[in-house]
């Protein structure tokens, strides 16, 4: 059904959308930020899913022109899309996944973080055996203790013998982090510092080790202007920054992706509400709970298909009214959904596939 042209209070509910004059407002911020500067932003795929609107930031300006992905799955979705400067800002491990990346490597520039011998020893063998050069970056572990080499050290260990495998080409250093809570403007620039300081440590021992170094990539939505004190960024991994949730609001993007759902039952006495919208199409991850938008509610129960609020006025509701939940985190949202309806005030401008949906491997 073509719903072009169709105001985005009479569609079905639950509905995914999304407010392109805001996602283009993201956009913009990064571009004003980082287009005459010495970084530029390679966009995380991994919430956004949608090399759609992964576009919207190269055609805006302040990008590299490339992407990041979590999986390979993602990386050949954007590649398929005509993207052709990637970075997997993961490690890959496992064999079958090493080699689907050397078959994007014949058509693309692909990239990978790397914290380990074994696998860096691997991914040289498969790119030998397929022909092709995989570019690499070093991982450094800055806080989240998820990923990446916990010293300096190791991370000479490392690029040193990057340097020297066949079909490995060594590009530099990268890290991620994220900081919890609500942080004052002060904390998050010390914290969001200290991180860096971490990865330039590394980049500066490699450097003194006698290894050139082409990439330092580092970051996430909350250190989005703390990186252009440093020269020696070359290029941000903001994701959240694009569609943005209701975790940072201390930064200057604002949410653009909603789940619209509609009142299927009222109970005046218990001052309850219940949408029909529940977790098979909004993600609640870490038990932050989705907030209504607008409204005096908090979260009672969410089951899959439906979910109870409880209201301070249940008087000024009425069934079949439309009311909108915000998600605590978008890669689950996102993933929820095979395609978004993108809309200018209130009116629909198309309806795009998510097609890096589902990408788990
Ligand atoms: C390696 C890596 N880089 C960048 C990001 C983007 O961070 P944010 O969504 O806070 O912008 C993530 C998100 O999880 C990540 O894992």
């Amino acid at each position: 059904m073509n719903l072009v042209g169709q105001n985005i209070y009479k569609l079905e509910t639950p509905e995914l959308i999304i407010d392109l004059d805001v996602v283009d407002a993201n956009f913009n911020t990064v571009s004003n930020a980082y287009k005459d500067s010495h970084l530029k932003m390679r966009t995380h795929t991994k919430n956004l899913k949608s090399p759609f609107l992964a576009r919207q930031q190269v055609n805006a300006g302040g990008s590299n022109g490339g992407v990041c992905t979590a999986k390979v799955s993602e990386a050949e979705i954007m590649v398929e899309s005509g993207f052709d400067n990637i970075l997997i800002a993961n490690q890959v491990v496992s064999n079958d996944k090493i080699e689907r990346l050397c078959s994007l490597a014949k058509i693309a520039d692909m990239k990978v973080g790397i914290d380990n011998v074994d696998n860096l020893q691997n991914l040289s063998k498969f790119a030998y055996k397929h022909n092709v050069i995989l570019g690499v970056l070093v991982e450094i572990n800055t806080s989240m203790f998820r990923c990446g080499v916990r010293s300096s050290k190791d991370a000479v260990e490392l690029a040193k013998l990057a340097n020297k495998l066949p079909n490995i080409e060594f590009k530099g250093v990268m890290s991620h982090q994220s900081i919890s809570g609500s942080p004052t403007e002060q904390e998050r620039w010390e914290i969001g510092k200290s991180y860096i300081d971490i990865l330039l440590d590394a980049k500066k021992t490699i450097e003194e080790a006698g290894i050139d170094i082409k990439i330092v990539s580092t970051g996430e939505t909350f250190t989005f202007d703390i990186v252009l004190e440093y020269p020696e960024i070359t290029e941000v991994q903001g994701g959240t920054y694009a569609l943005m949730d209701v975790n940072y609001p201390y930064m200057p993007f604002d949410i653009a992706a909603r789940v619209m759902s509609s009142v299927i039952d009222i109970n005046i006495s218990l001052d309850l509400i219940t949408l029909d919208s529940g977790s098979k199409c909004i993600a609640a991850p870490n038990f932050a709970k989705p907030i209504l938008e607008g409204q005096d509610a908090e979260l009672i129960d969410m089951r899959l298909d439906y979910s109870v609020y409880k209201v301070s006025d249940v008087n000024k509701y009425e069934l079949g009214q439309k009311l909108f939940l915000l998600t605590t985190h978008q890669d689950g949202l996102i993933n929820r959904w095979d395609k978004f309806v993108g809309y200018r005030k209130d009116e629909v401008q198309g309806v795009w596939d998510i097609l890096g949906r589902g990408c788990h491997h």
